[in-house]
């Protein structure tokens, strides 16, 4: 029989390669490919989409071909210009991670089948731990992104609050939260009518009054308040709730302080955003994402929790068929942490890129894009015509066409749709207060201020042309 699966160590070795080759010269180009790539035409999504064959073929000229011409007909996420949505960049290291980790393939859900790799894990989440000033007995676990992070949260946060009482619990948030949380506070069982969306002051932070209000009127209610949800940086502004207050009004009524910092957290590594997420450590769950904050490639969130039995809680259950659990400091399982059990060795990207550059290279790459978004911020308030609408509490801030008499929205649109003709930066928009705004957020590692001015100087032209026309 042809073991048509296992080709021989040339033939691999001869495709990755060519795969590598391909993927390098990728990477080198990203400087000069526009930020984002035209949309395929019919005849490229036919052939993405053609039958899978019975019989197989060589994969280097599909490779050369998904490299070449499939993958630059998207949004550049990877390149220097992509200011939109979340940046993060996908650092090179945590590829070559996900290679070793694939081609090996050890099993990492449980300690005992690969306790070095799992400690080496372990070792990672520890110093994520320690740069949030949790404290010993905290625990954090590593997940595909910040959706499911936010639900491991609300899954510990309910098992903590409200437990089978779930029915009459209360979750309370901002109208600026990311909806990652409202679906996760329905998917762990608080009813949708019980989550509560708060008003927020004119910076995007949630109001305290309004919080106060909602806790008490619930209680007279007879309802269970149980969960508030703070925001380290607001996806569509960037705004940092005041997380002190949160935390001294989250203690006095018992409820329990998720802090959803997917955006904003990871700006904890450097001096600068220590300060300005101050209060952060007081989370009783925290959400991260090294896909966005840590410049990983896609797919790899965390959730720290301050009590590790509260993130054990809903996840940990023995089965006959696996080895013996485990918990201690030094060697977790994993599933015991969430509710995967097979799973990538998500915990390798993290170290491989820690390791290869230093952590110091994360802070003071993280420095950067606060030094270059406060610029761009004062830059984009000088320009005539336009108003920033938020603050820029971290790397994103929001702003629109401010003409009096004339449709702010219709020319915020127009400006974002000319801006991004140009190909050298991406913004996207949002609403904010029902209003159309451009938002700029600036996360990749490959940003530098040379991108940024070209981009001011883009904007301050179509902003002057636009205006023109418009007159
Ligand atoms: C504030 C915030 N929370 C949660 C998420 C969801 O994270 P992910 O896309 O990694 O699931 C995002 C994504 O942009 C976000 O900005």
């Amino acid at each position: 029989m042809d073991h048509a699966l296992e080709p021989p160590p040339e033939t691999l070795a001869a495709w990755f390669h060519a795969a590598v080759d391909l993927a390098l010269e990728h990477v080198g180009a990203l400087q000069d490919q526009p930020a984002h790539g035209p949309a395929p035409n019919a005849a490229e999504l036919a052939a993405a989409g053609a039958p899978i064959p019975e019989q197989g073929q060589d994969p280097r000229p599909l490779i050369a071909r998904l490299i070449r011409d499939w993958v630059p007909k998207s949004f550049t996420t990877a390149g220097p210009g992509y200011l939109a949505y979340i940046p993060g960049g996908g650092l090179p290291t945590a590829a070559l991670a996900d290679l070793i980790s694939g081609l090996t393939n050890r099993f990492i859900g449980v300690a005992a089948a690969a306790p070095l790799l799992v400690r080496l894990e372990v070792a990672v989440l520890r110093w994520l731990l320690d740069e949030f000033r949790f404290p010993a007995g905290a625990r954090a676990v590593l997940t595909s992104g910040g959706s499911v992070a936010n639900l491991i949260a609300m899954a510990a946060a309910r098992d903590r609050t409200v437990g089978e009482e779930v029915g009459r619990g209360v979750v309370y948030v901002s109208n600026q939260i990311h909806h990652s949380n409202t679906k996760a506070a329905h998917v762990v069982g608080f009813r949708r009518a019980h989550v509560r969306q708060l008003p927020v002051d004119a910076q995007f932070r949630l109001r305290l009054d309004a919080l106060a209000a909602a806790v008490a009127a619930d209680r007279r209610a007879g309802l269970l308040p149980a969960v508030v949800i703070a925001n380290a940086g607001t996806v569509h502004s960037g705004a940092v709730d005041a997380l002190p207050a949160l935390a001294d009004f989250a203690a006095r009524e018992r409820l329990w302080l998720h802090i959803d910092g997917a955006y904003g957290a990871c700006f904890q590594l450097c001096a600068e955003g220590r300060r300005r997420l101050a209060g952060i450590e007081r989370a009783d769950s925290l959400s991260i994402d090294p896909h966005k904050g840590l410049f990983l490639p896609y797919g790899t969130g965390g959730v720290l929790v301050r009590d590790g039995a509260d993130l054990r809680r809903p996840f940990a259950q023995e089965s006959a068929y696996l080895p013996l659990a485990v918990n201690d400091e030094a060697l977790q399982d994993f599933t015991d942490a969430s509710p995967e059990l097979s799973r990538d060795f998500r915990g390798l990207r993290l170290w491989l890129s820690l390791q290869t550059f230093g952590a110091n290279a994360f802070r003071e790459a993280l420095a950067e894009k606060l030094e270059l978004a406060g610029r761009a911020h004062a830059a984009v308030a000088a320009i005539p015509g336009l108003e920033v609408v938020s603050p820029c509490d971290l790397s994103l801030f929001a702003f629109r066409v401010a003409r009096p008499g004339a449709d702010g929205d219709a020319l915020s649109r127009e400006l974002l749709a000319r801006v991004n003709a140009r190909q050298r930066v991406f913004l996207s928009g949002t609403l904010l207060e029902g209003q159309f705004a451009l938002r700029v957020c600036v996360l990749s590692f490959r940003t530098h201020a040379e991108r940024i001015d070209e981009g001011l100087v883009q904007l301050r032209e179509e902003t002057a042309r636009l205006l023109r026309s418009a007159t």
